[in-house]
């Protein structure tokens, strides 16, 4: 899995240790939230392991992989969920901004998948990639042009990829809407950011990671689903 350090992407990762898989994961500048990470999973999943990686260096990827492939004998899910996001207001979107948005998540997100569908090619069973894109991908969202066009990308690759790999290899993604991380959040300590972003969403709350991680284990347990994206987002690709 990639991105396990994020706010979401550690979650995910705990809940698919919880069904048995042993974990693999990238992480790229957060060590100490890595740390953290792999004792969190370790706890359920002791053989987990992690290694870190820059996803817009297609090298460090391959790295990556050949660890893998030395430590672990088989490869069920890649959950490719490493992202970098930030505002880019139209004019001032700079060439360091395009290349920090669109090759991690972008080009990342392309050589991690080519990376496990070598493996999984060799592999007697059933595998599947998952990528995360978001539900911005499908909007018009001026200010966050190269994040939305490299998820707009990768949801254009998971169609690539599920055409081609068939039938050996499942790739389907999940688009989030707005997630919020804490559990413990209440409609009454709202911020305004927040309310004017529930007012757009028609089932009127923001997503929780449990909302993302049923979809992974739905996708993990079907056989017959592939090339698709499942918008989890509240109604908020509806306009
Ligand atoms: N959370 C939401 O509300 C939401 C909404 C829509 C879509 N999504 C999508 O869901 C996925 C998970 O979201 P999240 O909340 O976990 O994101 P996040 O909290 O922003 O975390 C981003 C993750 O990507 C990694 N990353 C960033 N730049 C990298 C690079 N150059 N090389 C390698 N790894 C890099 C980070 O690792 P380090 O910290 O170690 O650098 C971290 O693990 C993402 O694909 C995101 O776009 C999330």
């Amino acid at each position: 899995m990639t991105g396990a350090t994020g706010g979401l992407g550690s979650e995910l990762a705990l809940s698919i240790a919880g069904q048995g898989y042993s974990i693999f994961f990238t992480w790229n500048a957060s060590p100490q939230k890595a740390e953290e990470t792999l004792e969190r999973i370790q706890r359920v999943s002791p053989a987990s392991e992690m290694i870190r990686c820059d996803m817009a260096k297609p090298k460090e990827i391959q790295h990556a992989f050949a660890v893998f492939g030395e430590k672990f004998g088989r490869l069920d899910l890649l959950l490719a969920s490493a992202s970098n996001f930030y505002r880019t207001t139209l004019p001032d979107v700079s060439e360091a901004d395009w290349d920090n948005l669109v090759d991690t998540n972008l080009k990342g997100t392309f050589f991690t998948m080519q990376e496990a569908v070598k493996i999984m090619r060799r592999q007697s069973f059933l595998s599947r990639i998952i990528a995360m894109t978001d539900v911005s991908a499908d909007l018009v969202w001026k200010s966050f042009a190269p994040y939305t066009v490299s998820k707009a990308g990768i949801q254009h690759l998971i169609k690539i990829f599920a055409r081609e790999f068939a039938p050996q290899v499942l790739v389907n993604g999940i688009a989030p809407g707005t997630i919020t991380r804490h559990a413990d959040w209440r409609h009454d300590e709202q911020t305004f950011e927040e309310q004017d972003l529930i007012a757009k969403i028609p089932l009127h709350r923001l997503g929780s990671p449990l909302d993302i991680s049923r979809a992974v284990h739905f996708l993990l347990e079907s056989d017959y689903i592939t090339g698709q994206i499942i918008s989890i987002d509240g109604g908020r690709v509806l306009g």
